[in-house]
């Protein structure tokens, strides 16, 4: 199979505008498949129904695929009623009915893309969303086309004593050879993106469900079995998963099977194949010895957000690609929720919204911004974006928020009861959300087709006379690619006002912000209040206010909101940084008092100081100047970073010493203890004290845990101390032979704040163990160098060089994969000239390289517009 067979030199352009019902619809698909890595062969019988009156032929999608068999009623066809077309297969037929039989040969050994069929480890798995099931069989590759399937699977026994599928596990037997097959149907009706298959050695950790009506359900979770002591917690995310979407949803899972398997080698996070669900291991496997707690998290939340598609995405699914956010946003939001409800929702909120902001908004400012229902793409795989997902999640956190959780929920039911079965649209959704939930949503619709983050300005004013304080609210949403005009959007601002003398907030509400400009007024007022907006970041804009840095020191100690709390806090650092950078005098003192104020509070939690307590990133930083200065912003965040450190040394050194635990637990409490030590150790280390290596090289060395011995090697590797050295060393040496905690060593390596970073990350891209064909270590160290502003956007240009190289090698393997690195190249023009021309000159460097796939054709061409 030519790998690269399907990238054309012009992509083709696909336009939302041009949906159309398909031509034939597939009720029916019974796959055979002859499994081996170096040559399977896929037999697949369909039953084909013409749809609607017409006289189009078949056209079956194919991407690499050559009809080796093609017979329709039993009867091999006629060689001029069949032809080739782009890779599709196009078959006339005379009826409104028939069965369509083909026969392909596929290597999955060779396929590198890790779309379709292929091999990981000693493993055969698929993954098909969005387009990978045409490379496995001659198919309507589109979600549109939904098919009851029954797969039957042969394979060597000794080599792949397990054969998993979709659905119930029907029958199996022995073959001659020392071959085995089992066959494996699904009852319910679905796209070909959700089929899925899996072959190998796996052992099984397995578990019991018995859900709302009483239906058990045999859950298993299979990997490697030197791995099975690490799949404990994915299990129990599982089956929280099961009863949180039955409680809050009223959803329940409808299989009597449901399997998760865990590869090594994994495009992205995971995938919600129907009864079958396939992760990245690195969002299976967990325990303390390997696992941060962020992984921990990772594990719950992606394990949740695929159960989740169970009924948002898979009962009901997508019309059309351009449709991806009604499943993606919507099960993001349910993630979101189901792991603030396992933990701490302040805490969790503080989080998402660090992520959308460093994901989202830096993509919604620059040119591959586009709607959460976007109007036209190249290549689908580009849009599996912040937009689409964490963007998507907000558009359904705020309809949420205007409905209040009652008609919310009677919106969802009308969605999954009205839809249960079908492919449906955003549209669907929205319509389902007014009816259900009794609310005019017209003008709310324009966040689905609007990119751009709006912008509002809020100024308030006091007329002590008429003893009334007026908000004046204006928004602007700023041109993006397509769209240089914006209409003014429905903004949702929880709201809240503080008397300066009592501290008390006379109340929350929510102001909806319709208007270009518009006014709300607020009487009784003798003292000017001190304005909270945005609580709980309602809505996912850039608000900027006149308040006073008194105003927000005020709000960081006393805001009743937590969300907005932490974000007085965060514009508090931001003000002082900005002013800084800008060579302003700044009066630093206020972050100082406001961090000693939090960090020594004991009625706050632990997680959420070592939150509000951190310095806003480099990168968001940037986000705030018209032009940005990675050296200018470094420099600065670091010189107050250490001051902080400095002035408060005593009390970072009784932090550490006192969230010093004797034994390792999972718990919050625990978990927030782990998160405030770690931030106590970064600022104690800064401080400059002598013994700072020392203290880090302490924690790296007695902790019991990866969080706090990550945390550690972090800290070290920021400097330049003996211990950097030797710790990095020990932390190699004990964990080369785990893959997944191996990519810790190469990310933190690459995530360092040292000046000689982008050299370090050339030498470990011609490490013994780095390699292009496993996506986790190609994002551990070249993903995350591109996420290190300072490092990454070194002056001499060779940060920019070392990415583009990698797109280009990486390109030949795994476009997919190799697009994902092109955004951070893109965003030349918040640079200054110099810089923007060294990432422009490495584009075009990428453009002009022969047979480039259209994933990073597409990326590398907006990105130079
Ligand atoms: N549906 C999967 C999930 O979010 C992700 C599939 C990503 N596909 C892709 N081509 N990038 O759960
Ligand atoms: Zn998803």
């Amino acid at each position: 199979m030519a790998d690269n067979s399907s990238s054309l030199t012009v992509p083709h352009v696909v336009r939302r505008e041009d949906y159309r019902p398909p031509d034939w619809l597939v009720p029916d698909i019974a796959l055979d498949f002859d499994l081996d890595a170096a040559a399977t062969r896929v037999h697949a019988t369909l039953s084909v129904t013409r749809n609607g009156d017409h006289d189009r032929p078949l056209k079956l999608d194919g991407d690499g695929l050559l009809p080796l068999e093609i017979r329709v009623d039993g009867n091999p066809v006629a060689a001029d009623l069949w032809s080739m077309d782009s890779g599709a297969l196009v078959i006339a037929l005379p009826d409104a009915v028939h069965i369509v039989e083909t026969l392909v040969e596929i290597a999955p050994q060779d396929n590198s893309k890790l779309m379709g069929l292929y091999a990981s480890g000693g493993l055969l798995c698929t993954q098909c969303e969005a387009e990978g099931f045409r490379r496995i069989t001659f198919f309507p590759d589109r979600p549109d086309v939904l098919s009851r399937y029954s797969v039957r699977m042969a394979a060597d026994k000794a080599l792949y004593p397990v054969l998993l599928a979709n659905g119930d596990p029907v029958e199996q037997g022995e073959l001659p050879g020392g071959r085995h097959w089992a066959r494996w149907n699904d009852p319910f009706p679905k796209p070909c993106y959700l089929f899925a298959l899996v072959a190998g050695d796996l052992a099984c950790n397995a578990d019991r469900f018995v859900t709302m009506s009483g239906r058990e359900v045999q859950l298993g979770i299979w990997v490697r079995e030197a791995d099975l002591p690490r799949t404990a917690h994915a299990m129990q995310a599982l089956r929280n998963s099961m009863a949180w979407d039955e409680r809050v949803y009223g959803r329940e899972y409808d299989l009597d099977v449901f399997n998760i398997v865990a590869v090594a080698d994994f495009n992205f996070g995971a995938m919600e194949n129907k009864g079958l669900n396939i992760f990245n291991s690195r969002y299976i496997l967990a325990d303390p010895e390997t696992a941060t707690d962020i992984d921990y998290d990772g594990v719950e939340g992606v394990v949740a957000h695929e159960y989740f598609h169970n009924w948002s995405g898979n009962r009901v699914t997508c019309r059309d690609w351009f449709q991806l956010s009604l499943k993606e946003g919507f099960t993001v939001f349910r993630d979101q929720n189901f792991s603030a409800d396992m933990g701490s929702h302040a805490v969790k909120r503080i989080e998402d919204v660090r992520i959308l902001r460093a994901a989202q908004f830096q993509e919604d400012s620059g040119p591959l911004a586009h709607p959460v229902r976007p109007e036209s793409y190249m290549e689908i795989s580009n849009f599996y974006t912040a937009t689409i997902y964490n963007k998507g999640a907000e558009l359904i956190r705020m309809m949420a928020l205007m409905l209040g959780p009652e008609r919310f929920r009677a919106g969802t039911d009308l969605y999954f009861d009205r839809h249960d079965g079908e492919a449906a649209t955003c549209e669907d959704f929205v319509r389902a959300m007014e009816e259900g939930g009794e609310i005019d949503l017209g003008q709310f619709r324009l966040w689905y087709e609007q990119a751009g983050t709006p912008h509002v300005r809020a100024l308030l004013t006091h007329d002590p006379v008429a003893r009334s304080v007026t908000l004046l609210l204006e928004q602007t949403v700023p041109p993006t690619p397509g769209q240089p005009e914006k209409r003014p959007m429905a903004i949702p601002l929880r709201t809240a006002l503080f008397d300066p003398e009592t501290g008390e907030n006379r109340g929350d509400e929510l102001l909806m912000l319709t208007e270009a400009r518009q006014s709300f007024t607020f009487q009784g007022w003798t003292a000017a209040p001190i304005l909270s907006i945005n609580r709980g970041f309602s809505a996912p804009v850039i608000v900027e206010t006149n308040r006073s840095q008194a105003d927000l020191a005020f709000l960081s100690a006393h805001d009743d909101d937590p969300f907005a709390r932490y974000e007085a806090m965060q514009q508090l650092m931001v003000n002082v940084l900005v002013g800084r950078i800008g060579g302003q005098a700044v009066d630093e003192d206020a972050v100082i008092a406001a961090i000693r104020n939090a960090a020594t509070d004991p009625l706050l939690d632990p997680a959420f100081v070592a939150e509000a307590i951190r310095l806003p990133s480099e990168a968001y930083l940037g986000d705030q100047m018209a032009v940005v200065d990675p050296d200018a912003i470094h420099a600065a965040r670091d010189a107050l970073q250490r001051r902080i450190g400095a002035e408060l040394e005593p009390l970072w050194r009784d932090i550490h010493a006192r969230t010093r635990a004797n034994a390792f637990a999972l718990s919050s409490v625990a978990k927030g203890a782990r998160k405030l030590r770690n931030t106590a150790l970064l600022y104690l280390a800064a401080s400059g004290a002598v013994d700072g290596p020392t203290v880090a090289f302490g924690q790296f060395s007695e902790a019991d845990n990866m969080t706090e011995r990550q945390a550690a090697l972090a800290t070290l590797a920021n400097g330049t101390s003996a211990e950097r050295e030797a710790a990095l060393d020990i932390f190699y040496n004990r964990y080369r032979d785990d893959a997944l905690t191996l990519d810790k060593w190469f990310q933190t390596q690459a995530f360092a704040f040292h000046p000689d970073t982008v050299d370090l990350v050339e030498e470990l891209g011609r490490h013994k163990d780095f390699t292009l064909t496993n996506p986790n270590r190609v994002r551990a160290l070249y993903g995350a160098f591109a996420g290190n502003q300072w490092a990454f956007h070194h002056p001499s240009g060779k940060g920019y060089r070392l990415v583009a190289d990698c797109i280009i090698a990486l390109d030949k393997l795994n476009p997919q994969t190799a697009a994902r690195l092109v955004p951070p190249l893109g965003r030349w023009k918040r640079f200054d000239e110099p810089r923007a021309a060294l990432m422009r000159a490495e584009l075009q460097r990428i453009l002009l390289e022969p047979g480039l796939s259209k994933d990073v054709t597409e990326q590398v061409s907006k990105s130079l517009e």
